[in-house]
């Protein structure tokens, strides 16, 4: 393959903030953008800014401050706007909840598939008035390319991460029973989380390069001794998410670039 010909790609990356990501840290703010789509509004206003050497938009998915519960966010506008500020690549960040025995509380999993289990939620660009149906191709979720960009920085900073993983989407907000984690853990999931879908389904609609960064922040119900608080949820943020944030930052500069292969 010839890379000579390959343009880099210097598209600002987008950066969707979860639950404990309501600001990128080390984000230098260039400005904020408050949109209005034709979908409605974002979740927040979209900041502008440099990280390292790289273009970055920030939008933080709850609100700022976090108020927007996982089944009320408007994924259609949020995924819109980032494509509106010309975003070719997104990171969702998103915090979980630990099926797999090795996906404990403070783990981070780049997830490879997705099941969703969310209803209700305004999930597709393709409706109302159309002049065909469209199906878009759905059978990998995430951008392989942009995951290992995030994988290989976790390796880089030695960090306890996965590759891999089955992210089953639920609809919340409620936590789940633990009879429903068994069902979820028969059906394939490693990780549960509210947010992942159908954001990542919009940013394909959209033709985004788009991959998953969890943090896994409580063992899902019946995988621990004890019922999921709150403490433990804000004890696994605190211990994980600068990891979260070292990730991105190693990141940024790399995701949407081409792969440099020799001739
Ligand atoms: N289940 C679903 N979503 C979550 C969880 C969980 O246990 N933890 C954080 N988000």
């Amino acid at each position: 393959m010839n890379t000579d010909s390959v343009q880099a790609d210097d598209a600002p990356v987008g950066i969707i903030g979860g639950t404990g990501l309501t600001g990128l840290e080390g984000l230098q703010m260039t400005g904020e953008r408050d949109l209005d789509t034709p979908w409605g509004k974002p979740s927040a206003a979209l900041q502008m800014g440099t990280l390292g050497a790289r273009d970055v938009v920030f939008l933080a998915r709850h609100g700022r401050p976090h108020r927007i519960p996982p089944h009320q966010v408007n994924y259609r506008a949020n995924l819109w706007a980032l494509h509106h500020a010309g975003v070719r690549t997104v990171v969702g960040v998103n915090a979980v909840g630990g099926i797999h025995h090795a996906m404990g509380p403070a783990h981070i999993v780049i997830p490879d598939q997705i099941i969703d289990y969310t209803w209700g939620r305004g999930h597709t660009f393709f409706e109302g008035e159309l002049t065909e149906a469209t199906h878009i191709d759905f059978t990998y979720p995430y951008s392989e390319s942009a995951r290992q960009v995030l994988l290989a920085s976790a390796n880089q900073l030695k960090l306890r991460h996965s590759g891999f993983g089955v992210y089953g989407a639920t609809q919340g907000p409620r936590l789940e029973t633990a009879a429903e984690v068994e069902r979820l853990e028969r059906d394939g999931c490693h990780i549960l989380g509210m947010t992942g879908m159908p954001e990542a389904a919009l940013a394909a609609e959209l033709k985004l390069d788009y991959a998953c960064l969890a943090l896994v922040v409580n063992w899902a119900a019946g995988k621990s001794d004890h019922i999921i608080t709150m403490t433990e949820i804000e004890a696994a943020i605190e211990q994980g998410m600068s990891g979260v944030r070292a990730i991105l930052a190693r990141s940024v500069t790399a995701l949407g670039q081409p792969l440099v292969q020799s001739a």
